[in-house]
């Protein structure tokens, strides 16, 4: 994700720290931060894996919640805005509908309680806070799971797929110009950022398949998804406050038809 900020955002001096560079769980990330004179900060850093999360809490939350506080101390003492970047994965889905900003969360996952966790950090320790929630990313340069189905297809004539996933895919390179609109305001607070428009994951991977050249690969639905941790089943997120700001995102497929056409940069 970060990747694509440094690429959307070439024109506003984005600069992209890798964790060799700064390690956000550790406190001389705060002066590591400030140092830089940021105008924004956008901590896009995260322990990711959701199942390894469950086994590894400390870093989980070392990670995503004392990370969020080193970033948010950093983002207050350079007086610049921080924007955190959090995931649907603090919702149950239990709502039935889709989640707006306000919805209780409830996270079913150490990842997702750990995330909700650096949402709280980053609000409590700079003033000028967004909190950006985003999902089921895809992007150039990056492991995700079109790239990883579209591998998968290059083998298998059937795939299985949970269907009872239903969630908001979403193409980082919009997540990117999405967080460099809202930074360019002054509407502190908490957004959703999803593409347009929500699928369950087995729709989403019969979408790739045909989108991307692989239409004669067959994709079961199925129920059961075995897994370590907890997922919300139904969580799309609505962008209904980034919409009153005019920051608007194109349709997934949209979306997914324009990553699907341009080559991974070099
Ligand atoms: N991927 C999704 O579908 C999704 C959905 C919802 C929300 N999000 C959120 O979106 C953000 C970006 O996700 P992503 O998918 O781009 O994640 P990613 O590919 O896993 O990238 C996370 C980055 O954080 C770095 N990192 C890990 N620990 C760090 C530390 N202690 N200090 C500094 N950097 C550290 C990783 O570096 P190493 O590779 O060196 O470990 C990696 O570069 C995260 O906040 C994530 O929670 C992602």
């Amino acid at each position: 994700m970060a990747q694509a900020l440094a690429r959307r955002g070439a024109a506003e001096r984005v600069i992209c720290l890798s964790r060799q560079q700064l390690d956000v769980s550790q406190p001389e990330a705060v002066a590591t931060i400030a140092d830089l004179r940021p105008d924004l900060v956008v901590n896009a850093a995260a322990f990711t894996d959701v199942d390894r999360c469950e086994d590894a809490e400390q870093r989980a939350y070392a990670v995503n919640a004392l990370g969020a506080r080193h970033a948010a101390l950093g983002a207050q003492a350079a007086g610049a805005a921080l924007i955190q970047v959090s995931t649907d994965y603090v919702f149950d889905g239990a709502k039935g509908q889709p989640y707006v900003e306000d919805d209780p969360t409830h996270p079913l996952s150490v990842y997702g309680a750990s995330k909700l966790a650096g949402e709280i950090e980053a609000r409590h320790h700079c003033t000028r806070a967004f909190i950006a929630r985003t999902a089921w990313l895809f992007g150039h340069g990056a492991d995700n799971f079109v790239r990883r189905l579209l591998a998968r297809a290059k083998d298998q004539s059937q795939l299985k797929i949970v269907r009872s996933q239903v969630g908001s895919p979403t193409f980082c390179d919009d997540l990117a110009d999405a967080i460099l609109a809202l930074g360019r305001t002054e509407a502190y607070g908490t957004y959703h950022l999803v593409n347009e428009g929500y699928c369950a994951r087995d729709v989403f991977a019969r979408t790739i398949l045909r989108l991307g050249g692989a239409a004669g690969v067959e994709v079961e639905g199925v129920d059961h998804f075995p897994a370590r941790a907890v997922r919300p089943g139904y969580a799309p997120l609505f962008n209904r406050a980034a919409a009153r700001l005019g920051i608007l995102l194109p349709h997934w497929e949209d979306a997914l038809t324009r990553y699907l056409a341009a080559p991974e940069p070099a």
